[in-house]
C-alpha cells in the first residue's frame, strides 16, 4: 500500500523526503549547479512511488501528494524554493520545476487512464500458479440415497423399472384401494398426518404411510405385465427413537402378469437379498397378514452379524438377533385378488406379488448402524463415513 507523501506526515520521512519544506538557503543550495541533482532526487522518488498506485483511492492520494494546490510537492517547491530564490537560482529552479511538473502530470494522467481501463486490475490479479490450491469439499450421496440406488440397481438387473408417486395421498389410495376399509383395525397402525384443508374440500388428504398406494396408481395406468419398484418417503405418527421416525423411506415392489407363481416371488426376493447382503445369507418366510396380499409373508434374513448362529463373537448370545439367528426384513405376499377389483384387472387371469421394504432398516442392518436418528441429524462426522 502506498504511503502518500504529504506535508502533514513529514515526521516519517527521510531527510531527502522533506527537503521541499525547507528553503534552498537552509539546504545549503546557493549555486545553479546544485539545482539539477535536487530535482533528480525528487524525480526518482516520484518514479519509485508511481508503481504502487493501483486503484482510484490510492491514485487520488498520490495526485494530491504531488500536485495538491495547498501542500503538494510542487506547491512546496514553488513556495519554499522558487519564490524566495535569488534571480539567478530562480531561473534554474523554474526550468527544472517545469520539467518535473510535466513529468509528474503526464505520469499521473497515465496511471489514471490505466486504472480506469481496468488494465491495472488485470496486471495485479495475475494468477500465481505456485500458490497451493483451495480444497473445496465435495459432498457425497447420503447413505439412504446410496441404499436406494443399490436396491434400484438390483431390481433393474431383473427387469423392474422405477416409478415415483405423491407423498400427499387420498385415503382411497393409501387405504381403501389396498383393501383396507374405513374401520379396518390395521388403520390404527397407520393413523397418520391429515392435512388441514379449506372447508368443503372434495376429499381429505394425508401424508402417505407407505409406498403401497403406488401399486394402485401404477395398475390404474398400465395393463399387465407390471414390474415396478417405488422408492420414496413415507410418514407416520411415530415418536422418534432408535428405530422410529415420523418420516422414513421405503421401496415398494409389484410384479403382475398372467403366469406369476409363488416360486417367482420367493426366488425374486431371495435373489435381491443375496445381491444386497452377500451370497452367504439365507432367507426364510413366515406367514403374516397384510390386507392387500394373500397369502402374506414376512421375510427374514439369517443374522448378518452372527452369521445366523445366534452366538456373539465374544461369547453369549448375539445382541442383534437376540440369539434367534434370524432378522426380520420386510413384508410381502401374493397380491390379494380383491385389489385387482379396484384397478379393473381380471382377477381370474392375472396374479402377482408385492413387497414393501424399509430402506432405513436395510441400511442399518447392512452397515451396523444402531440408531435410526443419525440419518436425519446430518452430522458430517457420520455422513463422511459413507463417501
Ligand atoms: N405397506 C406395508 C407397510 O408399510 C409393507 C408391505 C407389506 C408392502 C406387504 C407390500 C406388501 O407391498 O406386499 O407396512
Amino acid at each position: 500500500m502506498l504511503r502518500p507523501i504529504s506535508a502533514k506526515s513529514n515526521d516519517s520521512m527521510s531527510s531527502s523526503d522533506n527537503k521541499t519544506t525547507n528553503r534552498l538557503a537552509s539546504l545549503g543550495v546557493t549555486q545553479t549547479e546544485q539545482v539539477p541533482p535536487l530535482f533528480a532526487e525528487l524525480r526518482s522518488r516520484f518514479d519509485r512511488e508511481t508503481p504502487a498506485v493501483h486503484d482510484e483511492s490510492s491514485w487520488k492520494q498520490f495526485r494530491d501528494a504531488w500536485l495538491g494546490r495547498k501542500s503538494g510537492v510542487l506547491t512546496q517547491i514553488t513556495d519554499n524554493w522558487l519564490k524566495p530564490a535569488t534571480p539567478e537560482l530562480k531561473r534554474a529552479v523554474g526550468a527544472a520545476m517545469n520539467e518535473l511538473r510535466a513529468h509528474v502530470e503526464s505520469k499521473i494522467e497515465e496511471r489514471r487512464a490505466a486504472i480506469e481501463s481496468g488494465a491495472e486490475d488485470a496486471a495485479h490479479e495475475r494468477v500465481d500458479v505456485s500458490l497451493p490450491g483451495v480444497i473445496r469439499p465435495i459432498g457425497s450421496h447420503h447413505l439412504i440415497r446410496q441404499v436406494f440406488e443399490d436396491v434400484e440397481d438390483i431390481f433393474f438387473s431383473i427387469g423392474f423399472s422405477v416409478v415415483e408417486g405423491p407423498e400427499i395421498e387420498t385415503p382411497y389410495y393409501n387405504f381403501e384401494a389396498l383393501n383396507i376399509p374405513e374401520f379396518h383395525p390395521v388403520r390404527d397402525d397407520m393413523d397418520t398426518f391429515y392435512l388441514d384443508l379449506p372447508k368443503g374440500a372434495a376429499v381429505p388428504l394425508l401424508l402417505r404411510t407407505h409406498t403401497s398406494p403406488m401399486q394402485i396408481r401404477t395398475m390404474e395406468k398400465q395393463k399387465p405385465p407390471v414390474r415396478v419398484i417405488v422408492p420414496g418417503k413415507v410418514y407416520r405418527r411415530d415418536n422418534p427413537d432408535a428405530t422410529h421416525s415420523f418420516a422414513f423411506h421405503q421401496v415398494e415392489g409389484l410384479a403382475v402378469d398372467t403366469d406369476i407363481t409363488f416360486c417367482d416371488f420367493t426366488g425374486t426376493i431371495e435373489y435381491f437379498v443375496k445381491q444386497f447382503f452377500g451370497p452367504s445369507v439365507k432367507t426364510r418366510f413366515r406367514p403374516s397378514y397384510f390386507p392387500f396380499t394373500e397369502p402374506s409373508v414376512e421375510f427374514d434374513v439369517s443374522c448378518i452379524f452372527c452369521g445366523g448362529s445366534g452366538a456373539a463373537a465374544g461369547g453369549g448370545t448375539c445382541g442383534k438377533c437376540k440369539g434367534a439367528g434370524w432378522i426380520e426384513l420386510f413384508g410381502a405376499g401374493m397380491v390379494d385378488p380383491a385389489v385387482y377389483g379396484f384397478v379393473k384387472y381380471d382377477a381370474k387371469k392375472v396374479n402377482g406379488f408385492a413387497f414393501g421394504m424399509g430402506i432405513d432398516r436395510l441400511a442399518m442392518l447392512k452397515y451396523g448402524i444402531d440408531d435410526l436418528q443419525v440419518f436425519f441429524q446430518n452430522d458430517a462426522r457420520f455422513l463422511r463415513q459413507f463417501p
